[in-house]
């Protein structure tokens, strides 16, 4: 069995997929711990819930990112994780983060990227009015949100209204991030 850590930064629904994807057996991981950067982030009471263990890493409580990555990847190394899943996670890792585990980080983001990278891609794809929104599943590299695309689920719309594509694309996140994990994983193990 694999070990996996989620990063999240707030509601933390995609982990929360995560963690049910896992208890109906479409899932085959373990999640041996979460990391967050926001005290106030729902994702911690998920864990507590869930009974996973939980390391939050402030800024404010770090003299340096690099410092602040370099515990992160003690904490991960700990876990002994092999996979690090990011599910809003909203801060770029550190390169020395990056390179410990090889094609082995995956990020979620809601555009389909090379599409509105960064902060608020549903923000910046409805100020452009587009008829076409989605989802891009990636490995992280150092760049922001840049990374070799593994999955992309677009869909069209015509409501151009931040809720009604919000809603749609949790859905889609929930269904497709948990699925391409396990099959990261499995074709892994083969
Ligand atoms: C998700 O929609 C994810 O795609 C996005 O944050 C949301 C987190 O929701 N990620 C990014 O924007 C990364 N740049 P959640 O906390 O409910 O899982």
């Amino acid at each position: 069995m694999k070990n996996i850590v989620i990063f999240a930064s707030g509601f933390g629904s995609n982990f929360q997929a995560m963690i049910d994807a896992i208890k109906h057996g479409k899932l085959h991981a373990t999640i041996v711990g979460l990391i967050c950067d926001r005290s106030g982030a729902y994702a911690i009471e998920r864990a507590r819930i869930n009974g996973i263990p939980v390391a939050l890493f402030e800024r404010s409580a770090s003299p340096s990112k690099v410092e602040m990555d370099k515990a992160i990847l003690n904490q991960c190394q700990g876990w002994q994780a092999d996979w690090l899943v990011l599910a809003g996670y909203m801060r770029l890792l550190s390169p020395m983060l990056i390179q410990a585990y090889p094609r082995h980080i995956v990020n979620i983001h809601p555009s389909l990227l090379p599409k509105y990278r960064g902060l608020d891609a549903v923000g910046q794809a409805l100020n452009q009015k587009d008829s076409i929104y989605g989802l891009t599943i990636h490995y992280v590299d150092e760049g922001m949100d840049t990374g070799e695309i593994i999955v992309q689920v677009p869909f069209e719309t015509d409501q151009l209204d931040r809720d009604h594509i919000e809603k749609r694309l949790h859905q889609l996140e929930h269904q497709t991030y948990p699925a391409v994990i396990n099959k990261l994983i499995v074709e892994e193990s083969v």
